[in-house]
């Protein structure tokens, strides 16, 4: 990634944001515990040993503490049933002394994810990963937004982005990212189109575009020549080596606001799933957040 001082000005920083989610969350943390005595807490479930998956288990360990919340993490074996997946998560969901649960994905090829997935109470989706909260999503209704998508909007909206009548793209359909989050931009009066491997002619769609969402998993898929003057490119791809699925040195010239990787959506996607832990904890134990 290059930025000179007048690219600079471009750039949303999902670190400084994300800082101020977390302070937030600290805050509301600090509140649930006064009024209630109980820590709110994030349980991980953890299926086998995916080396990166660790990782990420570890940062959002890391950063439930960095707020005061508590972290309980459940590790299982590459060698885990479905059936064994199923039967913690459910454990987890009747334990009420557990706010959260997150089932790190990808789990292990002969687990099904989608039922370890629907075994998370409704409640304590804070990744936002269930059919039911998927449904609510789309209908406008509240729930947990999957963390990524939640983070976009919250950078869109801290930069102003004009949603209302703009033609946004969103590239990938997946149920954690590209579905919701054309969702998430249709319920604010965007018009969405989501394009994915089959989408003939993506190149002039993505030139039509005021708001573009990478999240297809290809590195420096989106090319500069792609992107209208004065777009706002968002790039939720995180590819082996720190790349994102933009040509960002290409994107930054033509875009009006760009997300850099690393920087943009990521530090936004944890610091999402903590505040929904706390929003979660409030939420079960009775307190009304301000
Ligand atoms: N920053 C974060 O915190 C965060 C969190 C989650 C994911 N991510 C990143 O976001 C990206 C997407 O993640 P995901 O979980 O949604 O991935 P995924 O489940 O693999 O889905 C990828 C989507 O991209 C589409 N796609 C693949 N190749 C394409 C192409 N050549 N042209 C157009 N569309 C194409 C696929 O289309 P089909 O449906 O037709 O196969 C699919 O819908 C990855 O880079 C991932 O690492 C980042």
């Amino acid at each position: 990634m290059r930025t000179n001082s007048a690219n600079a000005a471009k750039i949303m920083d999902g670190r400084d944001l994300a800082r101020r989610v977390l302070d937030a969350a600290r805050t509301k943390v600090q509140r649930i515990r006064a009024a209630t005595g109980h820590t709110p807490t994030l349980a991980t479930v953890l299926v086998g040993d995916d080396p990166a998956s660790a990782v990420y288990v570890r940062m959002k360990r890391k950063r439930c503490e960095d707020v005061g919340m508590m972290c309980l993490a459940v590790e299982l074996p590459q060698q885990a049933t479905t059936e064994q997946v199923v039967a913690e998560v459910h454990k987890l969901g009747a334990d009420s002394g557990v706010h959260g649960i997150l089932v790190q994905h990808p789990v292990p090829a002969p687990i099904d994810k989608r039922a370890a997935f629907e075994a998370i109470p409704v409640s304590k989706d804070v990744d936002g990963v269930t059919s039911g909260t998927l449904g609510r999503i789309i209908l406008g209704m509240p729930g947990f937004i999957p963390c990524t998508p939640a983070g976009i909007m919250q950078l869109l909206r801290a930069h102003r982005v004009q949603l209302d009548g703009a033609f946004a793209v969103v590239i990938g359909r997946s149920p954690i990212l590209g579905r919701p989050m054309a969702s998430l931009l249709i319920n604010a009066h965007a018009t969405v189109a989501l394009c994915h491997s089959r989408t003939h002619s993506l190149p002039s769609i993505v030139r039509m575009a005021d708001v573009v969402i990478a999240a297809c998993g290809q590195p420096r898929f989106v090319q500069g020549g792609w992107i209208k003057l004065g777009a706002v490119v968002i790039d939720a791809g995180y590819n082996a080596g720190n790349v994102g699925d933009v040509d960002f040195d290409a994107a930054i010239e033509p875009a009006s606001l760009i997300t850099p990787v690393p920087g943009g959506v990521g530090p936004m996607t944890i610091a999402t799933l903590i505040d929904h832990t706390a929003d979660a904890a409030a939420e079960q134990l009775g307190i009304a957040l301000p």
